[in-house]
């Protein structure tokens, strides 16, 4: 095995997407040494795929929209599980969030008068989602690397993470290795910013790609002391791609509905009026992928197993303009062109909504020392996230991590370090390397069907239990698991680490699915159609000696008069949910 290098910075930042690139600048701005390693090639985070818009309430095409609506808004649909101050400070924020980034250069869409553009994105009652045609995300990436680069921060590409170095529940860095050369090393910091994503990659049809999103952040935290929560909130996105296999799953933008797309089924019905006649398309993310799902299981599904999207109503111009990259996807991938024809969609894993819990105002977890922001955090959008929050949220908690960071390295009087830490660290990596009768591809497929059957858009506690016993056997499965590295690089070692925390993850998600006896936004069971009020907790997560444990906690209230003139009090309607 090779000696692994160090190196050392004050802030160390996991993830090179946009939250982490964001929380990268925040620290570098705010004086200190600050250093990114990613799995990927910088610019090619996962935030790239985000498409359609980032929200914030700038009112600039409807005039009437300001913060108390946007928080309103994704209260509303959070289904009361969100912790209402960390939906306060993303709203307050984001105009200036927004208006920073175009500063950079984010060269997002215009009014005619030269405002930012807003369109309308599902279950926000005002336009208020800021876009750059349909491919927001890659906008975003490349204005915070052209920053990053311009800042001198340095970022470390094809670094995989196996561990957090904590001692006594204090974060000291991590390990990592390159995922080319195997080449290791000892990243010591005074603070650790947590950025890498989600984990909707574990199901089989998920909006990730390949090796993206496995799980492996919420992992990290959990092994370095931190709490997870609402790992069974995970949005399907109404629209993934059918076909062909190989692009199963990948987003077809909400912007598609946005700008005017309608959803029929094989029969030309257009489904959604009675789902949810006022909104229609632009319902809930919950609703619409609920919608869908009913539509195809009931046997109004095309031929492929999907509904159909049109936008073909509106001219080639129009769709070459706000929809790009739809445009051209389908092109590649199908050979259709969607200015004339309807596109088939399904639901696909799309967004974690769980994750780490963080203090909202700091974004510290409870390992001191170790800081999160984005999709792998919790708390923001409850049960149901409102598409373009994602992207907001990247920016605003991407800042505070960054800025709450340096400050406490600024507090620090010494740099802690453990070599008894770090040799586990290591001896744990080489465990790893090792020859075993099981391939880690064909376990994470078998995990991947295990959740899509198990714990996908409808569940019930007999799949979920099927779902928790399966992950018992893929567990003793992938100690069997053969990783040797050669000639080719590292990536089994990747492959191998990454099913070992997808797995714990997943059972973290059933564990947490199998508790929540009701249906509530994105999570839905057959055997408890209805909303419980009892059930307004959250589930929080641990690890203890290899083994999760869950307890329910209050959701934080909602502040007196933070919604003064707004109405809240309109029951959350049943009506539309076609359980089975
Ligand atoms: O459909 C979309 O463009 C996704 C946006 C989001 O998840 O925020």
């Amino acid at each position: 095995m090779n000696t692994p290098r160090t190196v050392i910075s004050n802030v160390l930042v996991i993830g090179s997407g946009a939250a982490g690139l964001r929380a990268a600048i925040a620290a570098h701005m705010s004086g200190v040494e600050v250093l990114v390693v990613g799995k990927r090639l910088r610019k090619d985070a996962h935030t790239v795929l985000a498409a359609g818009g980032i929200n914030a309430a700038f009112g600039n095409v409807d005039p009437q929209d300001n913060w108390k609506f946007h928080f309103a808004d994704t209260w509303q649909e959070a289904y009361q599980l969100a912790n209402p101050r960390m939906i306060e400070i993303m709203v307050i924020e984001a105009p200036q969030a927004v208006t920073e980034l175009a500063g950079w250069g984010a060269r997002f869409a215009r009014t005619p008068n030269g405002l930012l553009d807003q369109r309308f994105f599902g279950a926000h009652r005002y336009r208020r989602t800021c876009y750059a045609g349909d491919y927001t995300g890659r906008e975003i990436m490349n204005t915070l690397d052209k920053k990053v680069i311009e800042l001198g921060i340095p970022v470390h590409e094809h670094q995989y993470i196996t561990r957090l170095l904590v001692d006594d529940q204090v974060c000291f860095g991590a390990l990592g290795f390159d995922i080319n050369t195997g080449e290791r090393t000892i990243y010591l910091a005074d603070a650790v910013v947590l950025a890498a994503g989600g984990h909707t990659r574990l199901w089989r049809r998920s909006s990730s790609r390949r090796d993206e999103n496995t799980g492996d952040g919420m992992y990290l935290a959990l092994q370095a002391g931190a709490l997870l929560s609402d790992m069974e909130l995970v949005q399907f996105h109404p629209t993934g791609m059918v076909t062909p296999e190989d692009w199963a799953g990948t987003l077809v933008t909400e912007a598609v509905r946005g700008e005017g797309g309608i959803l029929r089924n094989n029969l030309g019905e257009r489904f959604m009026t009675r789902y949810d006649p006022v909104r229609m398309e632009l319902s809930t993310r919950d609703r619409v992928a609920l919608a869908v799902y009913t539509e195809i299981i009931e046997g109004r599904g095309t031929p492929n197993g999907g509904v159909y999207l049109d936008i073909s109503h509106r001219s080639k111009d129009h769709i070459l303009e706000k929809l790009p990259r739809m445009y051209r996807q389908f092109l590649e991938a199908q050979m259709l062109d969607i200015s004339t024809q309807p596109m088939e969609v399904a639901p696909t894993a799309h967004y974690s909504m769980g994750g780490v819990v963080i203090d909202p105002d700091t974004t510290a977890t409870r390992t001191q020392g170790l800081f999160a922001a984005g999709e792998v955090t919790s708390g923001l959008h409850g049960a149901n996230r409102l598409g373009g929050n994602s992207l907001t949220e990247t920016l605003v908690f991407g800042r505070r991590a960054g800025e709450n960071a340096a400050a406490y390295s600024r507090s620090l009087h010494s740099q802690l370090r453990s070599p008894a830490v770090i040799k586990s660290a290591v001896d744990d990596l080489d465990s790893l390397i090792r020859e075993g009768k099981e391939l880690a591809r064909p376990l994470q497929r078998a995990l991947r069907n295990n959740m899509w059957e198990n714990c996908g858009v409808v569940r019930s506690e007999e799949r979920l239990s099927q779902g928790l016993q399966k992950i018992n056997e893929l567990k003793s499965m992938a100690e069997q698991v053969d990783v040797r590295p050669n000639s080719e690089g590292y990536r089994d070692l990747a492959i191998a680490l990454d099913l070992r925390a997808s797995l714990v993850v997943a059972e973290a998600t059933l564990l947490a699915a199998r508790a929540r006896c009701e249906s509530r936004g994105a999570h839905q069971r057959y055997d408890f159609p209805a909303l419980d009020p009892a059930m307004q907790v959250n589930f929080v997560l641990s690890l203890e000696n290899e083994a999760l444990s869950l307890h329910p906690e209050p959701v934080p209230p909602l502040p007196d008069g933070l919604l003064p003139e707004i109405e809240t009090a309109e029951e959350y309607s049943l009506a539309g949910r076609l359980l089975e």
